[in-house]
This record gives structure tokens, sequence and C-alpha cells, in this order.
């Protein structure tokens, strides 16, 4: 088994949701996190003392709004006066509300500026991310890298065009990352969620049809959890994976094929 004790996690958007079930799993295996927040900094403190006093590991939070890239290098830079080491990187975090109009809707109404606004919150905050990250990862030796991918790049999802289309291009964009960055001992993978009951799926404006139609096509009869896809993406962090770069691993209790 891998020795995860010591090691460093940093993890985009972790008050909530998906990124706040990683950050919980890697530090029940022993890993330090450094995640980020956007709007909530008084959840971001509560969950630091949680994890720190609950895993006996440490944390620390950073304000981070994915919209502006430039705001990648000094949060590293922040990172590094708090931790010695990076190891993991999940680029997770993910606009909603306002920044999406133009983006989440049918294509007749998609505009430029809401799906220019979801490339920039999951593509290029992967890459800025990544590239920060794999400085740091070269020099202890290597590391990982997982993006968070959504099933609705495969199947079709009624207002999801532009986030479907994004999550598209950041798993292409993660097999580029993966060719290149092998050679300094860095695997990059995706993990693809089917529908995950969180916050983000509750600001759907038919989440109740999306819930019913998942438990209904998923083959375990239940709606996904964010500890569904925590697992996956721990594991694809783990030695366990150390032969897995350039994947997509789907986590979506089957709902993707039926
Ligand atoms: N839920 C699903 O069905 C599903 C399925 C597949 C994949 N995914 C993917 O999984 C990831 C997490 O989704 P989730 O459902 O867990 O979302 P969520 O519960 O809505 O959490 C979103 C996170 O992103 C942060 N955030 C929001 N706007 C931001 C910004 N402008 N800059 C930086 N951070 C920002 C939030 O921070 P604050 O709380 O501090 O604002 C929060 O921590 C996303 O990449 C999503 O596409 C979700």
């Amino acid at each position: 088994m891998t020795n995860m004790k010591g090691k460093t996690l940093v993890i985009t958007g972790a008050t909530k949701g998906i990124g706040q079930a990683i950050a919980e799993k890697f530090a029940q295996n022993g890993v330090n996190i450094a995640f980020t927040y956007n709007s909530n900094g008084e959840i971001a403190q509560v969950l630091v003392n949680e994890l720190e006093s609950k895993y006996g590991i440490k944390a620390r939070a950073y304000p981070l709004n994915i919209l502006e890239t430039d705001e990648f290098k000094p949060l590293f830079e922040a990172i590094d006066a708090d931790f010695d080491r990076v190891d993991f990187f999940v680029s997770n975090a993910m606009i909603y509300g306002r920044p999406v109009v133009g983006g989440y809707g049918k294509f007749m109404r998609l505009k430029p500026r809401g799906l220019n606004n979801i490339y920039t919150a999951t593509v290029n905050a992967f890459v800025v991310g990544t590239q920060e990250a794999a400085k740091r990862m070269e020099k202890v030796g290597g590391g990982a890298v997982v993006t968070m991918s959504s099933t609705g790049n495969l199947i079709y999802i009624e207002n999801y065009a532009g986030h479907g289309t994004n999550k598209a291009a950041v798993e292409a964009m993660s097999r580029y990352a993966a060719v290149e960055l092998g050679e300094m001992n860095i695997r990059v993978n995706a993990v693809s969620g089917g529908p995950i009951d969180t916050d983000a799926l509750k600001a759907f404006t038919n989440y109740e049809e999306v819930k019913a139609e998942t438990i209904r096509r998923s083959a375990m009869n239940r709606m996904g959890s964010p500890n569904d896809i925590a697992g996956a993406v721990y594991f694809l962090c783990t030695e366990e994976a150390g032969w897995i770069t350039g994947q997509t691993i789907v986590v979506d209790g089957g709902t993707t094929f039926r």
C-alpha cells in the first residue's frame, strides 16, 4: 500500500461538494491539504480546523477566483510558504450563477462570453494550475494530477452544452499534459462523474428531473455522492495507479450506458 503520510494535496474549490469529499479522503490518509475557496471564506476556515483536529494533518485555505488565472502563481507562492512540498494537484473548482450566463443553456441561447468563462474555469484553470503544481512536483521526484470531468461530454444533458464541451476539452488537454509531464514522473488523469448530489447540481433548473432520471438509469439504483468521486481521485494519486496516465475514469453508477 502507498504511504501517503506527509505528502501534500493542492485542490481548488474544496469548501463543499466533491472538492470537500476529496480533501477529506486525502486527509484521512495522512495527506496535508492546501485548498482554495472563492466565496465561502468562513466555511473554509471551519474546514481547516476540522481537517486538522480530526486527522492530525496540516490544512490551509487560500482565496482563488479561477476566472482570474493570474492568481495561480501567487497562490502557489503562498502554498510554498506554508508547505514544504506539493505531490498532488486536483483541478476541481467550477463556476456557477452569473459567470455562466450564456454558457449554461440551450444551444440557440449560447453566447461567447459565457462559453469563454466556462473554458477559462475548466481548461485554463487546469493548465495554469497544473503548470505551477508540476514545477513543485518535479522537485520532489514526481506526483499526480487529476482534473474533474463529467459524463455530460458523452451524453446529452439539457442546458449542459457549454460545460459538456469544455469537459471534453479538459480531458483532451489532460492527455497532452500526461504525455509531456511523464518525463518528470508526473501522471495526469481525469475523473468523469455522472450526476452527483451537490449544490452545483441543485443549481440545474431541472434538478429534480435529473436526480430521478439518474436513479432510474443507475445500475446501482441510486444517486451519486461526492464520496463516490473522492475514492477514484484518491486511487489515481496512489502508487497502485502508478502506470495509469492520460486516462479518464468514468464514475457514473452505470448511468451513461443505459
Ligand atoms: N455535481 C455533479 O453532478 C458533477 C458531476 C461531474 C463532475 N462535476 C465536477 O466536479 C467539480 C466540483 O463540482 P461540485 O458539484 O462539487 O460543485 P460545488 O459543490 O458547487 O462546489 C464548487 C466549488 O467551486 C468553488 N468555486 C465556485 N466559483 C469559483 C470561482 N469563481 N473561483 C474559484 N472557485 C470557485 C466553490 O467555492 P466557494 O464555495 O468558496 O464559492 C466550491 O468550493 C466541478 O468541476 C464539476 O464540474 C460535478
